[in-house]
């Protein structure tokens, strides 16, 4: 469906530019031609991998060179933090957390409620009660140690059901089984009171595909926001994990009035997670390379041409560490480049693709 001019004036997100291009009835603001000011650079980012941090120095100076933000990829996760019940470590977040703020990089915390990544202990819950008990406590002590230095939240991480259309909307978690889809409010409430200050978002993955179940999680993401919003709980913000399939298409159409939705909540959209699936590509390299940094270009474009997002965070930096590598392996064997940095740490086109948004330039 076109996105209708109306919906299109009313989202909040509109850039003046949009909006000019609107009322000359233009489809979109390149009709206008160049702009005269550049727009502001949106913040860009990457998630950081502990292992890899401490033993490649070229990781820790890409994270210097290339990131405004930056995100423990797995640190934050109750696996790393609640390996043991009796015991909260913060080791591997504290040394991240302390590596960005040296360094005057801004932080998104990865992610407060989860279905996976869980330790054994936390599996096993098997009351209510136990799960209401742990989980509150987990936020209070995770978002407390952190108060006023992680400034954005995943606060919830995957919990609408993969394609909502098959009984959903929820997917089915420890925390759905225990506590019902109750799970959201807990979680968005217990880490609001904590901090007070603290963006908190939603963050799922494939919001951006033609299929009906995709339309139907952007439909059930709205709504999840839109009823916590009319009980007076804070979200601050939709995050879109992005973790794009090379053989897929996008839904420009579904994308865009995403977004006027989304801006109709008066909601910040953010990518958190970007990377491309290229599993299903042609081996050679070049040809790999140049459909990724199209696909993130149109993806991008759709997106900010409605609403800018407060930050844009691929999955990693360099094709050398991501874990599309295991997650998604290639038949031919061939190593996957999903990422802005090839596996020697030199830009690509789709740093090129991202250079245009860091630096201000789209
Ligand atoms: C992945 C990490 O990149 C891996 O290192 C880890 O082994 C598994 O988790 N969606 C998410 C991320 O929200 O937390 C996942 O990260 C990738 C998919």
């Amino acid at each position: 469906m076109p996105l209708r001019k109306r919906d299109r004036d009313n989202a909040a997100g509109l850039t003046r530019r949009d909006a000019l291009a609107a009322a000359a009835g233009l489809a979109s603001a390149a009709a206008l031609g160049p702009a005269l000011a550049a727009p502001a650079p949106i913040p860009f980012g990457s998630a950081a991998q502990i292992e890899t941090f401490r033993a490649d120095p070229r990781y820790r100076q890409a994270l210097l060179t290339y990131c405004d933000v930056i995100v423990p990829m797995n640190d934050l996760k109750w696996e790393a933090i609640r390996h043991d019940r009796s015991r909260f470590d913060f080791s591997g977040a504290d040394e991240l957390v302390g590596f960005a703020e040296r360094n005057g990089k801004a932080l998104r915390g990865h992610a407060l409620l989860w279905g996976e990544a869980l330790p054994p202990w936390a599996r096993e819950m098997s009351t209510r009660a136990e799960a209401e008990r742990e989980l509150v406590e987990h936020i209070e002590t995770v978002v407390d140690r952190y108060k006023g230095r992680i400034a954005t939240w995943d606060v919830v991480n995957e919990v609408i059901k993969f394609d909502p259309l098959e009984g959903g909307p929820m997917r089915d978690t420890i925390w759905q089984r225990l506590l019902g889809p109750e799970h959201v409010e807990i979680a968005f409430r217990t880490a609001a009171r904590v901090d007070p200050k603290a963006r908190l978002v939603l963050n799922d993955f494939n919001f951006e595909e033609g299929w009906p179940g995709t339309a139907e999680r952007r439909r059930v993401a709205l709504d999840i926001c839109r009823r916590l919003k009319d009980k007076g709980i804070p979200v601050h913000g939709i995050g879109m994990q992005a973790h794009l399939y090379a053989e897929n298409s996008l839904d420009i159409d579904g994308l865009q009035a995403f977004m006027v939705e989304i801006g109709k909540l008066g909601l910040d959209v953010e990518i958190t997670e970007l990377d491309v699936i290229d599993w299903k590509l042609p081996a050679d390299a070049g040809t790999r390379d140049r459909a990724a940094a199209s696909l993130v270009g149109s993806f991008l474009n759709a997106i900010v041409s409605v609403r800018r997002p407060k930050a844009i965070v691929t999955w990693g930096l360099s094709d050398r560490y991501s874990w599309i590598h295991d997650t998604f392996p290639r038949k031919d064997k061939a190593k996957a480049r999903p990422l802005p940095l090839d596996a020697d740490f030199k830009p690509k086109p789709m740093m090129a693709v991202l250079d245009r948004y860091r630096r201000g330039r789209a």
